[in-house]
């Protein structure tokens, strides 16, 4: 088990792709790592939202961040490789990469699953992150030591009913970060998998339209957790699953 300090580390100098960026737990993410001292990459589907945590974080005396529009389900190994390129030319190097941005579908029996909704919801929370990591492999082994976090969930680690496209990309993910963690563990790049648990947020809020939000943590509840794993505090912790 992973013990999270209380930690007031450092984010300085860092470079932070993070996907998912205008909304819920990744907009607080890039508040927050731009608070901490990093150079945070915007990526995300919604300019406008982009433009907003962009607006925010330089309101608050942030470093000016970049903004990646990108639908991540029809965006293709090209857009990933492009990206690469731009992140070395630009910085020359990526420290870290949250991979937040997801989707839900619908939540329904398995047998009444359309395979059009199988196919983006994979395609979005699991394949294009994929791509996206194979893609940014140069850039964050630039890094003298880079973090890659990817964005699990409880169904990602015991099947519920009526979760299951989700609960299969979400599974998925956590494999996918074993092998990386293996395949990369004489090397300087970490992978992980964070669960933020019950959290305040648009997909929520969908999953479960009646709950009391005011019971549930919100996203800079669990910054604890995400700026920990980005930091070069948890230099060392590789191929682990961590509940905020
Ligand atoms: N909230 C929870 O209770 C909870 C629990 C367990 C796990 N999680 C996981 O935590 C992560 C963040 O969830 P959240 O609750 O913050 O969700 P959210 O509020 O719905 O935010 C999801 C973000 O993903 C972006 N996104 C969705 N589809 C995209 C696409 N095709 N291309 C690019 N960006 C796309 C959204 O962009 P737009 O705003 O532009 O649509 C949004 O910024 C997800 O991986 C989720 O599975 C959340």
């Amino acid at each position: 088990m992973v013990r999270i300090p209380s930690n007031n580390s450092s984010l300085d100098q860092k470079i932070i792709l993070i996907t998912g960026a205008g909304d819920g737990i990744g907009k607080q993410a890039a508040l927050t790592f731009a608070e901490m001292g990093a150079t945070c990459i915007l990526l995300g589907r919604t300019v406008s939202k982009l433009e907003a945590t962009y607006d925010s974080i330089v309101q608050a005396g942030g470093l000016e961040p970049a903004i990646v529009p990108l639908d991540m389900n029809g965006a293709t190994h090209k857009h990933y490789l492009d990206m690469n390129t731009t992140i070395l030319s630009e910085y020359g190097r990526l420290d870290g990469c949250l991979h937040n941005a997801s989707v839900l579908g619908n939540l329904c029996p398995f047998n009444e699953i359309k395979p059009e909704e199988w196919q983006e919801v994979l395609q979005v929370n699991l394949t294009a992150s994929a791509f996206m990591t194979q893609a940014l492999i140069p850039s964050l082994k630039a890094a003298e030591h880079a973090s890659v976090v990817f964005t699990s969930s409880g169904v990602g680690r015991q099947g519920r009913a009526f979760w299951g496209t989700y609960a299969v990309s979400k599974f998925a993910t956590e494999g996918m970060m074993q092998v990386l963690a293996d395949e990369y563990k004489n090397a300087h790049i970490r992978f992980n998998c964070i669960n933020p648990g019950a959290t305040r947020t648009a997909m929520r809020a969908k999953a479960f339209p009646a709950e009391d939000v005011t019971t549930l943590k919100t996203p800079a509840d669990i910054m604890p957790t995400y700026s920990f794993m980005m930091s070069d505090e948890s230099i060392g912790i590789n191929g682990q699953s961590i509940n905020c």
